[in-house]
């Protein structure tokens, strides 16, 4: 079978049904390497207040939130936070796949691609990342695209009640010396 090509551009309000969907019917597979959630998180008017809140943080420059695309379909969600200016030229990625679109290289090439973002057009340097000991799948696909791990953190993320202890990623994105953006 040929898989869908993979895409990534950035996020619309409209996407909120779609994604909601996804984290509905996903809830219980995602429950042990993401936050606990309120309800309203997996309906389309929480994800549409949450599409908004990302799209004033890309506004003001601190965030890049995309839509991960198979062909037409919405398939996940990739983020850039935190992002850092100055002499740290810096942000964290994140990832989401669907149950329904996993396992076919989706968020491999979505992160990829969103690393070409972030070199291109967020003029960035650097990009992190921190994943749960337990989730592998997310390590590899961290791995797959040129991340190591740096180390580890004690106690760092609530995930189910519990706080856990995370693996800390990193890459740089540029090696020359004052890369595009730095001011
Ligand atoms: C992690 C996640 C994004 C992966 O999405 P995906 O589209 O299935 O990933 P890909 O198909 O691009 O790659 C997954 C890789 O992990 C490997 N993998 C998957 N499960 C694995 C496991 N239990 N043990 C070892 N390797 C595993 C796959 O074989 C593949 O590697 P390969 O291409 O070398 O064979 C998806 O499972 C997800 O959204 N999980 C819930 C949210 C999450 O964990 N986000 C990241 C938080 S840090």
């Amino acid at each position: 079978m040929t898989e869908r090509p993979t895409s990534i551009r950035l996020v619309t309000p409209d996407d909120a049904e779609a994604l909601a969907t996804h984290l509905a019917r996903d809830r219980e597979a995602f429950a042990t390497s993401s936050p606990t959630r309120t309800d309203d998180y997996f309906t389309t008017r929480g994800q549409q207040e949450r599409l908004e809140g990302y799209l004033a943080e890309h506004a003001e420059g601190r965030m890049w939130p995309g839509v991960v695309l198979a062909g037409e379909e919405i398939a996940g969600l990739v983020t850039v936070g935190g992002i850092r200016r100055g002499p740290f030229l810096a942000g964290s990625v994140g990832y989401w796949i669907g149950t329904t679109h996993q396992g076919r290289g989706h968020a491999q090439r979505a992160l990829g691609l969103l690393l070409e973002v972030m070199a291109d057009e967020l003029g960035l340097h650097r990009a992190e990342a921190m994943t749960s000991a337990a989730n592998v799948a997310s390590q590899r696909v961290l791995e797959s695209q040129g991340f190591h791990n740096y180390g580890t953190t004690t106690s760092s993320f609530l995930i189910g009640g519990v706080w856990r202890d995370s693996i800390m990623w990193e890459r740089v994105l540029q090696t020359e010396r004052g890369a595009p953006g730095l001011r």
